[in-house]
């Protein structure tokens, strides 16, 4: 290894298992100091146990403004410092959005939105006080957010919209937090975890050689986006699967008509038309026919 966050100190959510865990891991084994989240404590607990002195558990609801104010703390209180936030915690709850119930569409909502935006805020207003005081950070964010998010996937509204808006703050984030030394980042990954082990079944570890669905694949992008060597990156959104990495493109300003004054209603359908001419197909939402 080499040492690429040796001496930093870095907190992940959602760290008991999955993607979570192998980036607690990845990073610990870079020279970082570890703040292993989740909600199950008893998973954080023996996640943190196994890396060692460098790692601290935390139990905190990363949704709960509290909690995650507790967890930010933690990192200063146990380490001196924080340097990465890598925010990955969350649950599916799937359905199609004609049988998908408030209680489903809330819960996802806060456990992806509010669980990125709390301990982002609360480790945002740390920074902020470093920069202050003249100590610059060279802070990191990395956001979780999903294929799902960026194309949009059937049966899961609530999980493409939660994971849509990871998106966007991370645009907002990375343009509101440079002037602190903060950069903030977001992947897409695709792994085989407790998560999509439904979605993933047909892929099974192989006996030898490449596991390409194994999280550990997503965690080396992660490690390096939270070194001080990603400082000119921000504001992206990475998709990380096996030994792919590859930069999403953005929703960007597309073809355009401009009249100049108001358009009557009866007058757009063949300025739609030629739009959608001039424009790519968008690309697929995932599972659909
Ligand atoms: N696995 C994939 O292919 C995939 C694809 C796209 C996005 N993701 C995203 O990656 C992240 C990690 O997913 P995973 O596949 O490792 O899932 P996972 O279920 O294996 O792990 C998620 C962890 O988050 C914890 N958690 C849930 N709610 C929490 C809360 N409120 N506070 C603290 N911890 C909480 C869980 O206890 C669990 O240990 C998620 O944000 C997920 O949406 C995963």
């Amino acid at each position: 290894m080499s040492g690429l966050c040796q001496g930093r100190v870095v907190v992940v959510t959602g760290a008991g298992r999955g993607i979570g865990r192998a980036h607690a891991r990845a990073f610990a084994a870079e020279g970082a100091s570890v703040v292993v989240n989740d909600v199950d404590g008893d998973a954080a607990a023996e996640v943190a146990e196994a890396v060692g002195e460098k790692a601290v558990a935390n139990s905190s609801d990363v949704a709960d403004w509290a909690g995650a104010k507790e967890l930010i703390d933690t990192a200063i209180e146990h380490f001196g410092r924080l340097d990465v936030l890598v925010n990955n915690a969350g649950f599916l709850r799937d359905r199609m959005l004609v049988n998908l119930g408030e209680d489903e569409w809330d819960a996802v909502v806060r456990v992806h939105l509010k669980g990125h935006f709390a301990p982002l805020r609360h480790a945002a207003d740390h920074w902020r006080a470093e920069a202050k005081a003249g100590r610059t950070p060279q802070a990191r964010v990395i956001n979780t957010s999903s294929g799902a998010g960026l194309l949009g996937s059937v049966g899961q509204g609530n999980y493409s919209a939660a994971k849509a808006g990871i998106a966007g703050l991370t645009v907002v984030a990375a343009a509101e937090l440079a002037r602190y030394g903060v950069t903030v980042n977001a992947i897409a990954p695709a792994a085989r975890t407790r998560m999509t082990e439904g979605v993933f079944a047909s892929m099974a570890r192989p006996d030898e050689g490449f596991d390409a669905m194994a999280p550990e694949n997503v965690s080396p992008l992660v490690v390096w986006l939270g070194s001080e060597e990603s400082a000119h990156v921000t504001g992206r959104v990475f998709e990380v699967e096996g030994g792919k990495v590859s930069l999403a493109q953005a929703w960007r300003h597309g073809p355009a008509v401009d009249k100049g004054e108001r358009w009557d209603p009866a007058e757009l359908g063949p300025v739609v038309k030629e739009l959608l001419e001039r424009a790519p197909e968008p690309e697929p939402v995932y599972g659909a026919s």
